[in-house]
C-alpha cells in the first residue's frame, strides 16, 4: 500500500513588545512575577515543518548565524514534547525564517516555539486545543504562551497567565535593532542587583494603560508606556540611552525598550509618521537597523503564502 506523505505546513508567528513589565521579587524557583500587557506586532517569524528522515532544524534570515540549531532551540523541545506525547519518533525537518531580531527582547524565539507547536499539531493532526497547546508552551517557556495567543494580552505569573485586553485600532510602531543582542536572564540578575544597591523606581498598576488601549488613541497611550526592565538594559547597554532620545526627536511619541532588550520600540501617531521616523532614525547612526511594525496582530497561525511580512 502507497503511504501518503503529508504536505509540509507553513506557520507565522508574531513578534511582542511589552507595553507595561511591571517586574516583581525574585522568586524562589529563579523567575520572577509579572505584571505586564503584551501587544503582538506584524514583524514575524516564518516557520516550516516537514516530514523527514532525523529531526532537523534550519535558520535563514535576520541574525540566523546566531539562532542554535541543536537540542537548545525551542522549537527542537516542542518537537520532542509532541512526539512523545503522541508516541512517534520526532522525525521533522523545522526551518525558521527569521524577521524577529535575535536575542532582542522581542520573544522570537518564543514566537517559533509557538509555530512549531501550531505547525506539528496540523502536521501529525493530533487534534490538541489551543488550550493543550498554551498548557505546554508554557512548560517551554514563559513568554510562548502568549506568541500562541497574540493580539494584546494581560499575563500574569512569569507572564504565562493571559487574559486578552480589549485594544481599539492598530498602533503603529518603529523597532529599532541593535548590535549584538542582551541574555534575559542577564537582564533580570541586573534588574536585581540594581535593586540590592538602590532603589529604582516600579512601575504602579496597568490600569490607565489599558483604559488608553480601548480608547485607541496612540497620543493618551504614549505617557503610560514603561518597562521595569528598561533601566537594567540602559546599564547593561548604556548607548541605548541616544537611541532612546533620537527616535523621540525624530517625531515618535514615546520610545521603550522593549521587553529585556536591546531592541528600542516607539510609537507613532500614524503609519506615515512611522515611516518618516524610521527614515530619520536609520541615517541618525543610534541603530544597527530599522523596521516598521503595527500591533495587533494574531498569534501563531497557519498561513499559504509565506510571501510578505
Ligand atoms: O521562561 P524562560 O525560559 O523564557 O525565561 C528565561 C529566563 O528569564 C529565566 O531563566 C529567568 O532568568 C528570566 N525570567 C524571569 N522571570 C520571568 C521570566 C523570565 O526571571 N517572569
Amino acid at each position: 500500500m502507497l503511504s501518503v506523505v503529508p504536505s509540509p505546513v507553513i506557520v507565522r508567528a508574531p513578534s511582542k513588545v511589552n507595553l507595561h513589565l511591571g517586574v516583581g521579587d525574585l522568586r524562589d524557583d529563579g523567575y520572577h512575577d509579572l505584571t505586564t500587557v503584551f501587544q503582538a506586532l506584524s514583524l514575524g517569524d516564518d516557520v516550516k515543518i516537514a516530514p523527514s528522515d532525523t529531526l532537523a532544524v534550519k535558520v535563514t534570515g535576520e541574525g540566523a548565524a546566531d539562532v542554535p540549531t541543536d537540542r537548545t532551540n525551542l522549537v527542537w523541545k516542542a518537537a520532542v514534547r509532541l512526539a512523545h506525547l503522541d508516541g512517534r519518533a520526532p522525525l521533522v525537518e523545522i526551518a525558521i525564517d527569521k524577521g524577529i531580531p535575535v536575542a532582542g527582547g522581542m520573544a522570537g524565539g518564543s514566537a517559533d516555539c509557538a509555530a512549531a507547536l501550531v505547525g506539528l499539531n496540523e502536521l501529525w493532526e493530533l487534534g490538541l486545543s489551543r488550550e493543550d497547546l498554551s498548557d505546554i508552551a508554557a512548560e517551554l517557556g514563559s513568554d510562548v504562551p502568549f506568541a500562541l495567543h497574540g493580539g494584546t494580552a494581560l499575563g500574569r505569573g512569569r507572564g504565562e497567565k493571559l487574559l486578552p485586553v480589549l485594544s481599539r485600532n492598530s498602533f503603529h510602531w518603529v523597532l529599532a535593532l541593535a548590535k549584538g543582542g542582551l541574555s534575559t536572564p542577564a537582564v533580570f540578575n541586573e534588574l536585581d542587583r540594581l535593586r540590592e544597591v538602590g532603589d529604582p523606581p516600579r512601575l504602579g498598576p496597568p490600569e490607565a494603560l489599558l483604559q488608553a488601549l480601548a480608547s485607541g488613541d496612540p497620543h493618551q497611550l504614549a505617557p503610560l508606556l514603561g518597562n521595569d526592565l528598561q533601566a537594567a538594559a540602559l546599564s547593561l547597554k548604556p548607548e541605548l540611552r541616544r537611541t532612546l532620545r533620537a527616535g523621540v526627536s525624530s517625531g515618535a511619541l514615546a520610545g521603550i525598550v522593549s521587553g529585556s532588550g536591546p531592541t528600542c520600540a516607539f510609537l507613532c501617531d500614524s503609519e506615515d509618521a512611522a515611516v518618516a521616523v524610521a527614515a530619520e532614525l536609520s541615517g541618525a547612526g543610534v541603530c544597527r537597523s530599522v523596521r516598521t511594525a503595527s500591533g495587533p496582530v494574531p498569534g501563531a497561525r497557519r498561513i499559504s503564502d509565506p510571501s510578505g511580512r
